[in-house]
């Protein structure tokens, strides 16, 4: 299958590159092997429900594609977009999924059905959550994040020996405490549900090389391209909504400026994600001579 699909945007070292539209057609029109896939797909948790943030009392409505979702509709939902990323990892691709309870039982199971091998499903206990308004129920602190390997047989890499580094010299556990997301990493907008930057650097480092190829189908604002280009892989993202994309190439030509990228790294590093930063690789643009091959320039 040869199809030409014009990029958003693609940074000049072709190591980031967007593409706009919805992933379930896109994905259809095009082969290639990703070395790792993270997602973080619609929760379905804009219900009309109320919310507490930055002090104040908020609707639940984080947009459009947030909506609606019956238990039917997430499961179907659900199983069509893992298939489609299932064709487009190696074989001994992984892939990480997150979410709450929302959508995260209908994602595993979607898994298993498809025939991956769940490897861990990361518990996220953040540091700093939000208050609990209604006062009924625990304050939420956590997200899940199931990482799955493509095959029941082919054997996946995991980077033991750093992560065993990061925490000190003992064992790295699924329950990874960290904070929510920072305002240092909001400076070119507002995403409703951004990650850190620091989740995504430490599932990037876990399970690919330097180099590597990785898929975001729900980039959203790129929080996975902006970790995977600092830490030297490389990234196609694909999202539907122009602001989105926007601002994901505005973050992505602000690390272009060494000064912030430093302070970036240095961050991580002082949060103990990745090493000291004289210690990691960082990819220079000779590393990378070539993009995408389907997607025209
Ligand atoms: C939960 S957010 C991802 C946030 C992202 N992880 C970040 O750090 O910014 C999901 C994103 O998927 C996009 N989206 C929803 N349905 C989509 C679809 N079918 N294809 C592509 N993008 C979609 C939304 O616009 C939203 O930005």
């Amino acid at each position: 299958m040869k199809t030409h699909i014009t990029p958003y945007y693609k940074s000049r070292d072709r190591a980031f590159t967007l593409v706009q539209g919805d992933c379930l057609e896109l994905l259809e029109q095009f082969k290639f092997g990703f070395d790792m896939i993270f997602a973080d797909p619609p929760y379905f948790l804009s219900n009309g429900g109320i919310s507490y943030q930055a002090g104040k009392i908020v609707s639940v409505d984080k947009g459009d594609w947030d909506k609606g979702g019956t238990p039917e509709r997430v499961a179907a939902f659900n199983r069509r977009w893992i298939g489609l990323c299932r064709e487009k990892l190696k074989d001994n691709g992984t892939i990480w999924i997150s979410g709450t309870h929302h959508n995260i039982f209908s994602v595993a199971n979607s898994l298993t059905e498809l025939g991956f091998k769940i490897l861990n499903v990361i518990t996220w206990a953040k540091t700093n959550p939000p208050p609990n308004i209604s006062c009924r129920y625990f304050t939420y602190s956590t997200e899940f994040i199931i990482w799955a390997r493509k095959s029941q047989k082919v054997a996946h890499y995991y980077n033991y020996d750093l992560m065993k580094q990061l925490n000190g010299g003992k064992q790295m556990t699924d329950v990874w405490q960290l904070p929510a997301i920072g305002r240092w990493e909001k400076s070119c907008g507002k995403h409703p549900t951004q990650k850190p930057l620091g989740i995504l650097a430490r599932l990037i480092q876990t399970s690919t090389k330097p180099g590597a190829w990785i898929l975001d189908p729900f980039s959203g604002s790129a929080t996975t391209g902006i970790a995977a280009n600092l830490l030297g892989r490389r990234y196609l993202g694909l999202e539907i909504e122009e602001d989105f994309l926007s601002m994901s190439k505005a973050r992505r030509e602000e690390i272009e400026n060494s000064a912030i990228r430093n302070n970036y790294l240095e961050r991580l590093a002082k949060a103990k994600i990745i090493l000291p930063t004289d210690n990691i690789f960082v990819a220079e643009e000779s590393d990378f001579t070539y993009g995408v091959p389907w997607l025209q320039d």
